[in-house]
């Protein structure tokens, strides 16, 4: 069984019902609907659609289940299957299997909607989900998962309050929250005021998908179920910390979001933040969701704010110019469609953190994430310190590494351990050896299913509570306005696509007597 928080809010109709997949115990929802607002868009057609596919093909939906599609778009549920259609099989193009399609295909509709007017949530929504409810027997339990620009959020999440939608009368209504949750401490608050107008805390699913990768949920299990790393997770034994989330994709064809964002918001006060707080975090007193998300959000409140008058020696920006990636050609950042010309938007950064708390005091935490870069990786890597007295050092003509516990999100998704033992044959010589375990061929739900899946439990352990978006946020916020009026555009590119960065980053390190590890 994979494992899973209690349900902090369940509604339980039915005696739960098992899945046995691939050696694994899943709980198959209860019957519930599906609302996605945003349903012509990019998130709909890439992640939603395509992981509900495969959670039906699984046979880990509820049977009595239906999806409800909204958009502004005009269109008819018969284009909005087709179009899904082509989505899906874009996805999986090698085994697509037709039938559960069709199956799928059965319970999908569409329904345009204009996010501003109350008229047409009534006409749209107010009207049609009862009829829909009835038909595929899913009794009042709804979700609805915004898949929208922030622009629409705030139409959305008022109309939905206005017309009695957010209410949970007869069954659980949640509301599904994709990120960018506010582009900075003042928006992120509005936001959640809006949101908390109309919905309770725990309606909401504040989701990040890097939350609900395996091998991230496995960064708990890892630490506070075997004995031998706790005692040297700490400033006593361990040296610093490399968190690194690497893409070798550009921008695609999100000029207009990423435009706005860049990659300090799009990548660190979510995705890399929640690496961090489940590596710095201490053992919650329970495996259940607010238990977990008081010491997630503890973390967050021992970060060291950034020195702004010596902001350089803590965060490092970049811009990919043209370079080559697996041998292909790739455009620069401000070539790339829809990109402003002289751009200042950083598609690359590195930062230098500190958790001042009893466990962490003194240990860096070196973060990086960056488009274009030579390779995908994402990693945790835990360096400890040497030895207290190195006896072998004047018998070695080199220094010998101290160990490295790296936990390996994605690709190659494992763990392994690098240490220190005899070279066979020579009296003294030492070389560093891999111990390794790889997860390859095990993991079977992807992120997104795990998402769907649990806000259809209710189960919100993978979701971010409000108090957590605040405060990244709060400790984002001056760093990335005095970043934003510092002109950029001549220090802009500073990398080349296919490498590893800026060498600011790589300065970042030195400057401390310290190195990343090789991309
Ligand atoms: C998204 C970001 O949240 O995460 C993207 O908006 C990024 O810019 C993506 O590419 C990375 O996710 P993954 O799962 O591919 O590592």
């Amino acid at each position: 069984m994979s494992p899973r928080a209690d349900r902090e809010v369940s509604i339980s109709q039915t005696d739960p019902i098992y899945r046995q997949i691939y050696g694994c115990e899943i709980e198959i929802p209860n019957p519930c609907c599906l609302i996605i607002f945003g349903a012509s868009g990019d998130l709909t057609k890439r992640k939603l659609i395509p992981s509900l596919y495969q959670l039906h093909k699984n046979s880990l939906l509820p049977d009595n289940f239906f999806i409800l599609g909204t958009g502004r778009m005009e269109m008819s549920a018969e284009k909005f299957r087709e179009d899904m259609l082509l989505a899906v099989r874009e996805v999986f193009t090698k085994d697509f299997d037709s039938s559960s399609w069709k199956a799928l295909a059965e319970k999908m509709y569409y329904s345009p909607l204009d996010y501003s007017s109350s008229e047409s949530y009534v006409k749209s929504l107010v009207n049609q989900l009862p009829l829909l409810e009835e038909k595929h027997q899913t009794g009042k339990n709804r979700i609805f998962y915004l898949a929208i620009p922030p622009s629409v959020f705030e139409d959305v999440v008022v109309n939905l309050g206005n017309t009695g939608l957010s209410g949970e009368d007869m069954g659980f209504t949640h509301i599904v929250v994709e990120k960018p949750f506010g582009q900075d401490l003042d928006s992120a608050k509005r936001l959640n005021r809006i949101l908390e107008k109309s919905f309770q805390e725990h309606q909401i699913y504040r989701i990040d998908h890097y939350l609900a990768k395996e091998t991230v949920q496995n960064i708990m299990m890892f630490r506070f179920a075997n004995s031998i790393f706790e005692p040297l997770w700490n400033n006593r034994y361990i040296d610093h910390i490399q968190i690194t989330v690497a893409e070798t994709i550009g921008i695609e064809l999100r000029a207009g979001y990423y435009e706005q964002t860049g990659v300090i918001r799009d990548m660190f006060p979510n995705h890399i933040f929640q690496l961090l707080t489940l590596t710095a975090m201490e053992p919650p007193v329970k495996f259940e969701a607010n238990p977990v998300k008081d010491e997630r959000v503890k973390v967050f409140r021992s970060m060291r704010p950034f020195p702004l008058d010596r902001l350089d020696e803590y965060v490092v920006t970049g811009q990919y110019g043209p370079g080559q990636i697996h041998g292909k050609a790739v455009a620069g950042y401000r070539e790339e469609h829809g990109v402003a010309k002289q751009s200042t938007t950083s598609t690359f950064a590195a930062m230098k953190v500190f958790v001042d708390n009893w466990r962490w005091k003194g240990v860096p935490f070196y973060l990086r994430s960056g488009k274009r870069l030579s390779t995908r990786k994402t990693e945790i890597s835990i360096q400890f310190k040497p030895v207290p007295h190195m006896m072998f050092s004047n018998l070695l003509n080199e220094p010998i590494e101290p160990n490295t516990l790296v936990l390996r999100v994605q690709p190659d998704e494992g763990i392994n351990i690098v240490f220190q033992a005899k070279e066979p044959g020579s009296k003294v010589c030492l070389r560093p050896v891999l111990m390794d375990f790889s997860y390859e061929g095990e993991i079977f739900l992807d992120a997104y299913e795990w998402v769907l899946l649990d806000c259809m439990h209710g189960d919100s352990l993978l979701s971010v509570r409000e108090d957590a978006v605040e405060e990244t946020w709060a400790f984002l916020t001056p760093a990335i306005q005095q970043l934003e009026s510092t002109a950029q555009r001549e220090k802009f590119p500073n990398y080349a696509a296919g490498s590893s960065g800026p060498d600011e980053a790589a300065l970042l390190m030195e400057r401390d007597g310290r190195r990343w590890r090789p991309l």
